[in-house]
């Protein structure tokens, strides 16, 4: 594959049956695979039949055709036509915590090169130094949840930048310098000419939110290409909110997850099997 999948063959699966609150018996008695076959599925140690991926699909009502691709490594996102717009640059800031890389963004307005820094990969030092070898001026700071993985190290941003954050109101509330600012569904936030919308996505957490700017969404993770964030909330909720707030949206809208590759809209609705 060109390059890896946040989530493979056996991350979907296992996200599905504890989305639908089935167990790992009830999954077997359903597609008639012992348990220890898909447990071996779940860690890479056997490869799914054709068949045994219809009948997992069917149980966890997610999608064959696309649970397949996954399956057999012949999908991989891309966003290469979709990426190019003079207005905006999108730069992506990969910190590893715990030994698994997270993506922070820095979002430029490329007419008064004012920007908004997205998340914090718990790497305040890696934000930093990117933002001194370009030439932008952050302005405010977005969270898209406040998992430690994407606001741990807030306050030495706060400090470095002098900037206000912003959070949806229904967050966990992460510490930090100022009184942060809150979002609901809707609310437009400027940086530079740029405006940014607020897009409900919760599920993974209660008030985990997207930042939809022209044809770039940064989702955190509500959706990885081809799978979703753990729904710790409600997965019913993570999975509606994805569907209803993000592949609503014009089918060349690129999405930048807080985790693995990029993708568009339109490859998600073609390749992600939860939908
Ligand atoms: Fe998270």
């Amino acid at each position: 594959m060109a390059f890896m999948l946040e989530d493979e063959f056996g991350d979907i699966i296992a996200k599905a049956w504890r989305g639908l609150g089935l167990t790992v018996s009830q999954v077997a008695t359903e597609t008639g695979i012992t348990t220890k076959n898909i447990s071996r599925m779940e860690n890479y140690t056997r490869k799914p039949s054709r068949d045994e991926v219809d009948q997992i699909a069917t149980t966890l009502q997610l999608d064959s055709d696309k649970l397949n691709a996954i399956a057999t490594e012949s999908w991989s996102p891309n966003t290469i036509a979709a990426r190019y717009d003079p207005a905006l640059e999108v730069v992506t800031v990969t910190a590893k915590v715990g030994g698994y890389p997270v993506h922070a963004y820095l979002l430029i307005c490329m007419e008064t090169r004012e920007a908004a820094i997205i998340d914090t990969a718990a790497n305040p030092k890696a934000i930093m130094k990117r933002i001194s070898e370009i030439n932008m001026d952050p302005k405010l700071i977005l969270l898209t949840h406040a998992h430690g993985d994407h606001a741990n190290g807030l306050m030495d941003l706060e400090d470095a930048f002098d900037c206000p954050t912003w959070i949806h109101a229904n967050e966990p509330k992460p510490r930090s310098k100022n009184d942060l600012r809150l979002l609901k569904h809707g609310d437009v936030v400027s940086v530079g000419n740029l405006k940014v919308t607020t897009l409900d996505t919760p599920g993974h957490t209660l008030g985990g939110c997207s930042f939809y700017v022209r044809s770039t969404v940064i989702v955190g993770d509500a959706l990885f290409a081809g799978s979703v964030g753990n729904a710790s909330i409600s997965y019913e909720k993570l999975l509606s909110n994805v569907q209803e707030n993000l592949l609503s949206l014009p089918n060349q809208t690129v999405l930048f997850p807080g985790h693995g590759p990029a993708t568009t809209v339109e490859e998600e609705k073609n390749h992600n099997p939860f939908f």
